[in-house]
């Protein structure tokens, strides 16, 4: 009983993963922040083995306060563990831009949707 109990607890865990795939969060929300740029990142290149896209946030041109990134968030809307990775080369939290790179398990598509918020 205690055995599969056990296993019971091992295959829910292994499908929470699975279900959720990776989806990555830097920074927190805070108050008085806001929605400053949304993106869904679609790669289904399919001859290609590792797919990868850069995604740059850049604040509005001539803006005169550039708002300071509070919170990213990636979000794999593939389903079964089999989306990708995702990365961030420059910028960031507490900074006025981000760059992001979104690369897919071999032979896979990858999409994600991604949230900046700022303020
Ligand atoms: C998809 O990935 C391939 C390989 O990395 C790349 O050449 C292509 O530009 C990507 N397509 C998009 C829409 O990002
Ligand atoms: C990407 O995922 C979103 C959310 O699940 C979905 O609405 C959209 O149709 C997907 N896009 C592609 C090209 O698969
Ligand atoms: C961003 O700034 C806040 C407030 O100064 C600080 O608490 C937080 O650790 C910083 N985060 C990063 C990733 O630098
Ligand atoms: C963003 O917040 C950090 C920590 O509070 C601060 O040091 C930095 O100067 C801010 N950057 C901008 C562009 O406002
Ligand atoms: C991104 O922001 C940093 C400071 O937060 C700045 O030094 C850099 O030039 C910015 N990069 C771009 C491409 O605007």
């Amino acid at each position: 009983m205690k055995a599969l109990a056990c296993c019971l607890v091992i295959f829910l865990s292994v499908s929470v993963v699975l279900i959720y795939g990776d989806s990555r969060q830097w920074g927190r929300r805070v108050s008085g922040d806001r929605l400053l740029d949304y993106a869904v990142v679609v790669n289904n290149s399919l001859p290609v083995p590792e797919k990868s896209s850069i995604y740059r946030y850049l604040p509005a041109a001539g803006a005169y306060r550039p708002p300071n990134i509070t919170a990213i968030f990636t979000r794999d809307n593939v389903p079964g563990g089999k989306g990708g990775f995702a990365g961030i080369v420059s910028g960031g939290v507490n900074q006025s831009n981000v760059t992001l790179k979104l690369t897919s398990k071999p032979y896979q598509r990858f999409n994600f949707t991604i949230e900046i918020y700022g303020k």
